[in-house]
């Protein structure tokens, strides 16, 4: 390799992760745009599969249940699921004054995913890098949504090119919630996903542990099917906390094939994974509260 090469990808890899990548008008815009929205919560993950969507769909359902104004913003443009998760497959947002009105899904809950604007969902999207930097960035810029506690943003899978821009195309995040499952794999996808947040200066609110155990309808013992103690291990090295342990469960697995999640967190109160759920958003709403009290 040449010198001048050499030189060139040291500069490459010493660059700040916090560098802003949008250029300035559109940063402004994006900026102004989302001014009214007090916390903005990325949901992130090392790898792909481990239930992300649905903890973003369920973390905005529980958090509007609590009576926060709360907006689901998914962003995953190869992969967006949010609409099927949520039954809202085929909606079409109005635009009102050249801004995208998002879906009212229920009386606090806004939703807005790539796939509503789509003309053909089946066709996929082939765009590349910049492409989909662009269209990030205008669906930051050109959603209305309004004042509002908290805006959830549903990421694409690991900690790639993707993620990367999207956490710094985002204005004062407040935090990051990392799910992962308890798989063997766990122990470094969590390790990546928390290094990432490091490295981009991104506040852990804590993590989730999807697909924990499943407990035994007849006895209720705990099967932990895909082990136990990674993400435990992680969350010590990190100062960490594990905020829920959601099981793999067959009620939960039906809502979300047939886009029923909203019925139920919002009206099966009594449901052991609703309350899991409504327990979990409300200790977000207290960290990240507790985040706002320590700021100078
Ligand atoms: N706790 C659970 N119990 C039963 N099924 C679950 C559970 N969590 C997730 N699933 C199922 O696992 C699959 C993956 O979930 P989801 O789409 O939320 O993952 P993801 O991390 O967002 O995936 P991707 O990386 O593709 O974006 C879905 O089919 C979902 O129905
Ligand atoms: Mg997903």
């Amino acid at each position: 390799m040449s010198q001048s090469q050499g030189g060139k990808k040291d500069q490459i890899r010493v660059r700040s992760f916090r560098r802003p990548v949008i250029p300035p008008p559109y940063a402004k815009q994006v900026e102004d745009n989302l001014k009214d929205v007090k916390y903005k919560i990325a949901v992130i993950s090392g790898k792909g599969g481990v239930g992300k969507s649905f903890v973003s769909a369920a973390i905005a359902l529980a958090l509007a249940k609590l009576g926060y104004k709360t907006g689901l913003l998914d962003l995953d443009i190869h992969g967006p699921s949010i609409p099927k998760i949520l039954g809202i497959r085929g909606f079409k947002p109005y635009a009102v004054e050249g801004k995208i009105e998002p879906i009212q899904l229920a009386e606090n809950l806004k939703v807005l995913s790539l796939e509503l604007l789509l003309e053909d969902i089946n066709k996929p999207i082939v765009w590349r890098g910049p492409l989909k930097s662009k269209a990030i960035t205008e669906l930051l810029y050109m959603t209305r949504w309004g004042s509002l506690d908290y805006l959830v943003f549903d990421l694409p899978p690991g900690t790639g090119d993707e993620p990367l821009s999207i956490a710094q195309l985002v204005p004062d995040p407040r935090g990051a919630i990392i799910v992962t499952t308890p798989s063997s794999l766990a122990g470094t996808v969590v390790r990546k996903a928390v290094e990432f947040c490091i490295e981009l200066e991104l506040p852990i609110i804590g993590i989730v542990e999807n697909m924990s155990y499943f407990k035994c309808p007849v006895c209720g013992t705990k099967h932990r099917i895909f082990g136990e103690g990674a993400a435990k291990e992680v969350a010590e090295t990190y100062n960490l906390e594990i905020l829920a342990e959601i099981p793999i469960h067959p009620d939960l697995s039906k809502a979300l094939d047939t886009g029923t999640l909203p019925q139920l967190i919002l009206y099966q109160e009594d449901h052991e994974v609703t309350q899991i759920i409504i327990e979990l958003a409300r200790k977000i709403a207290e960290k990240t509260r507790q985040q706002e009290e320590a700021q100078p």
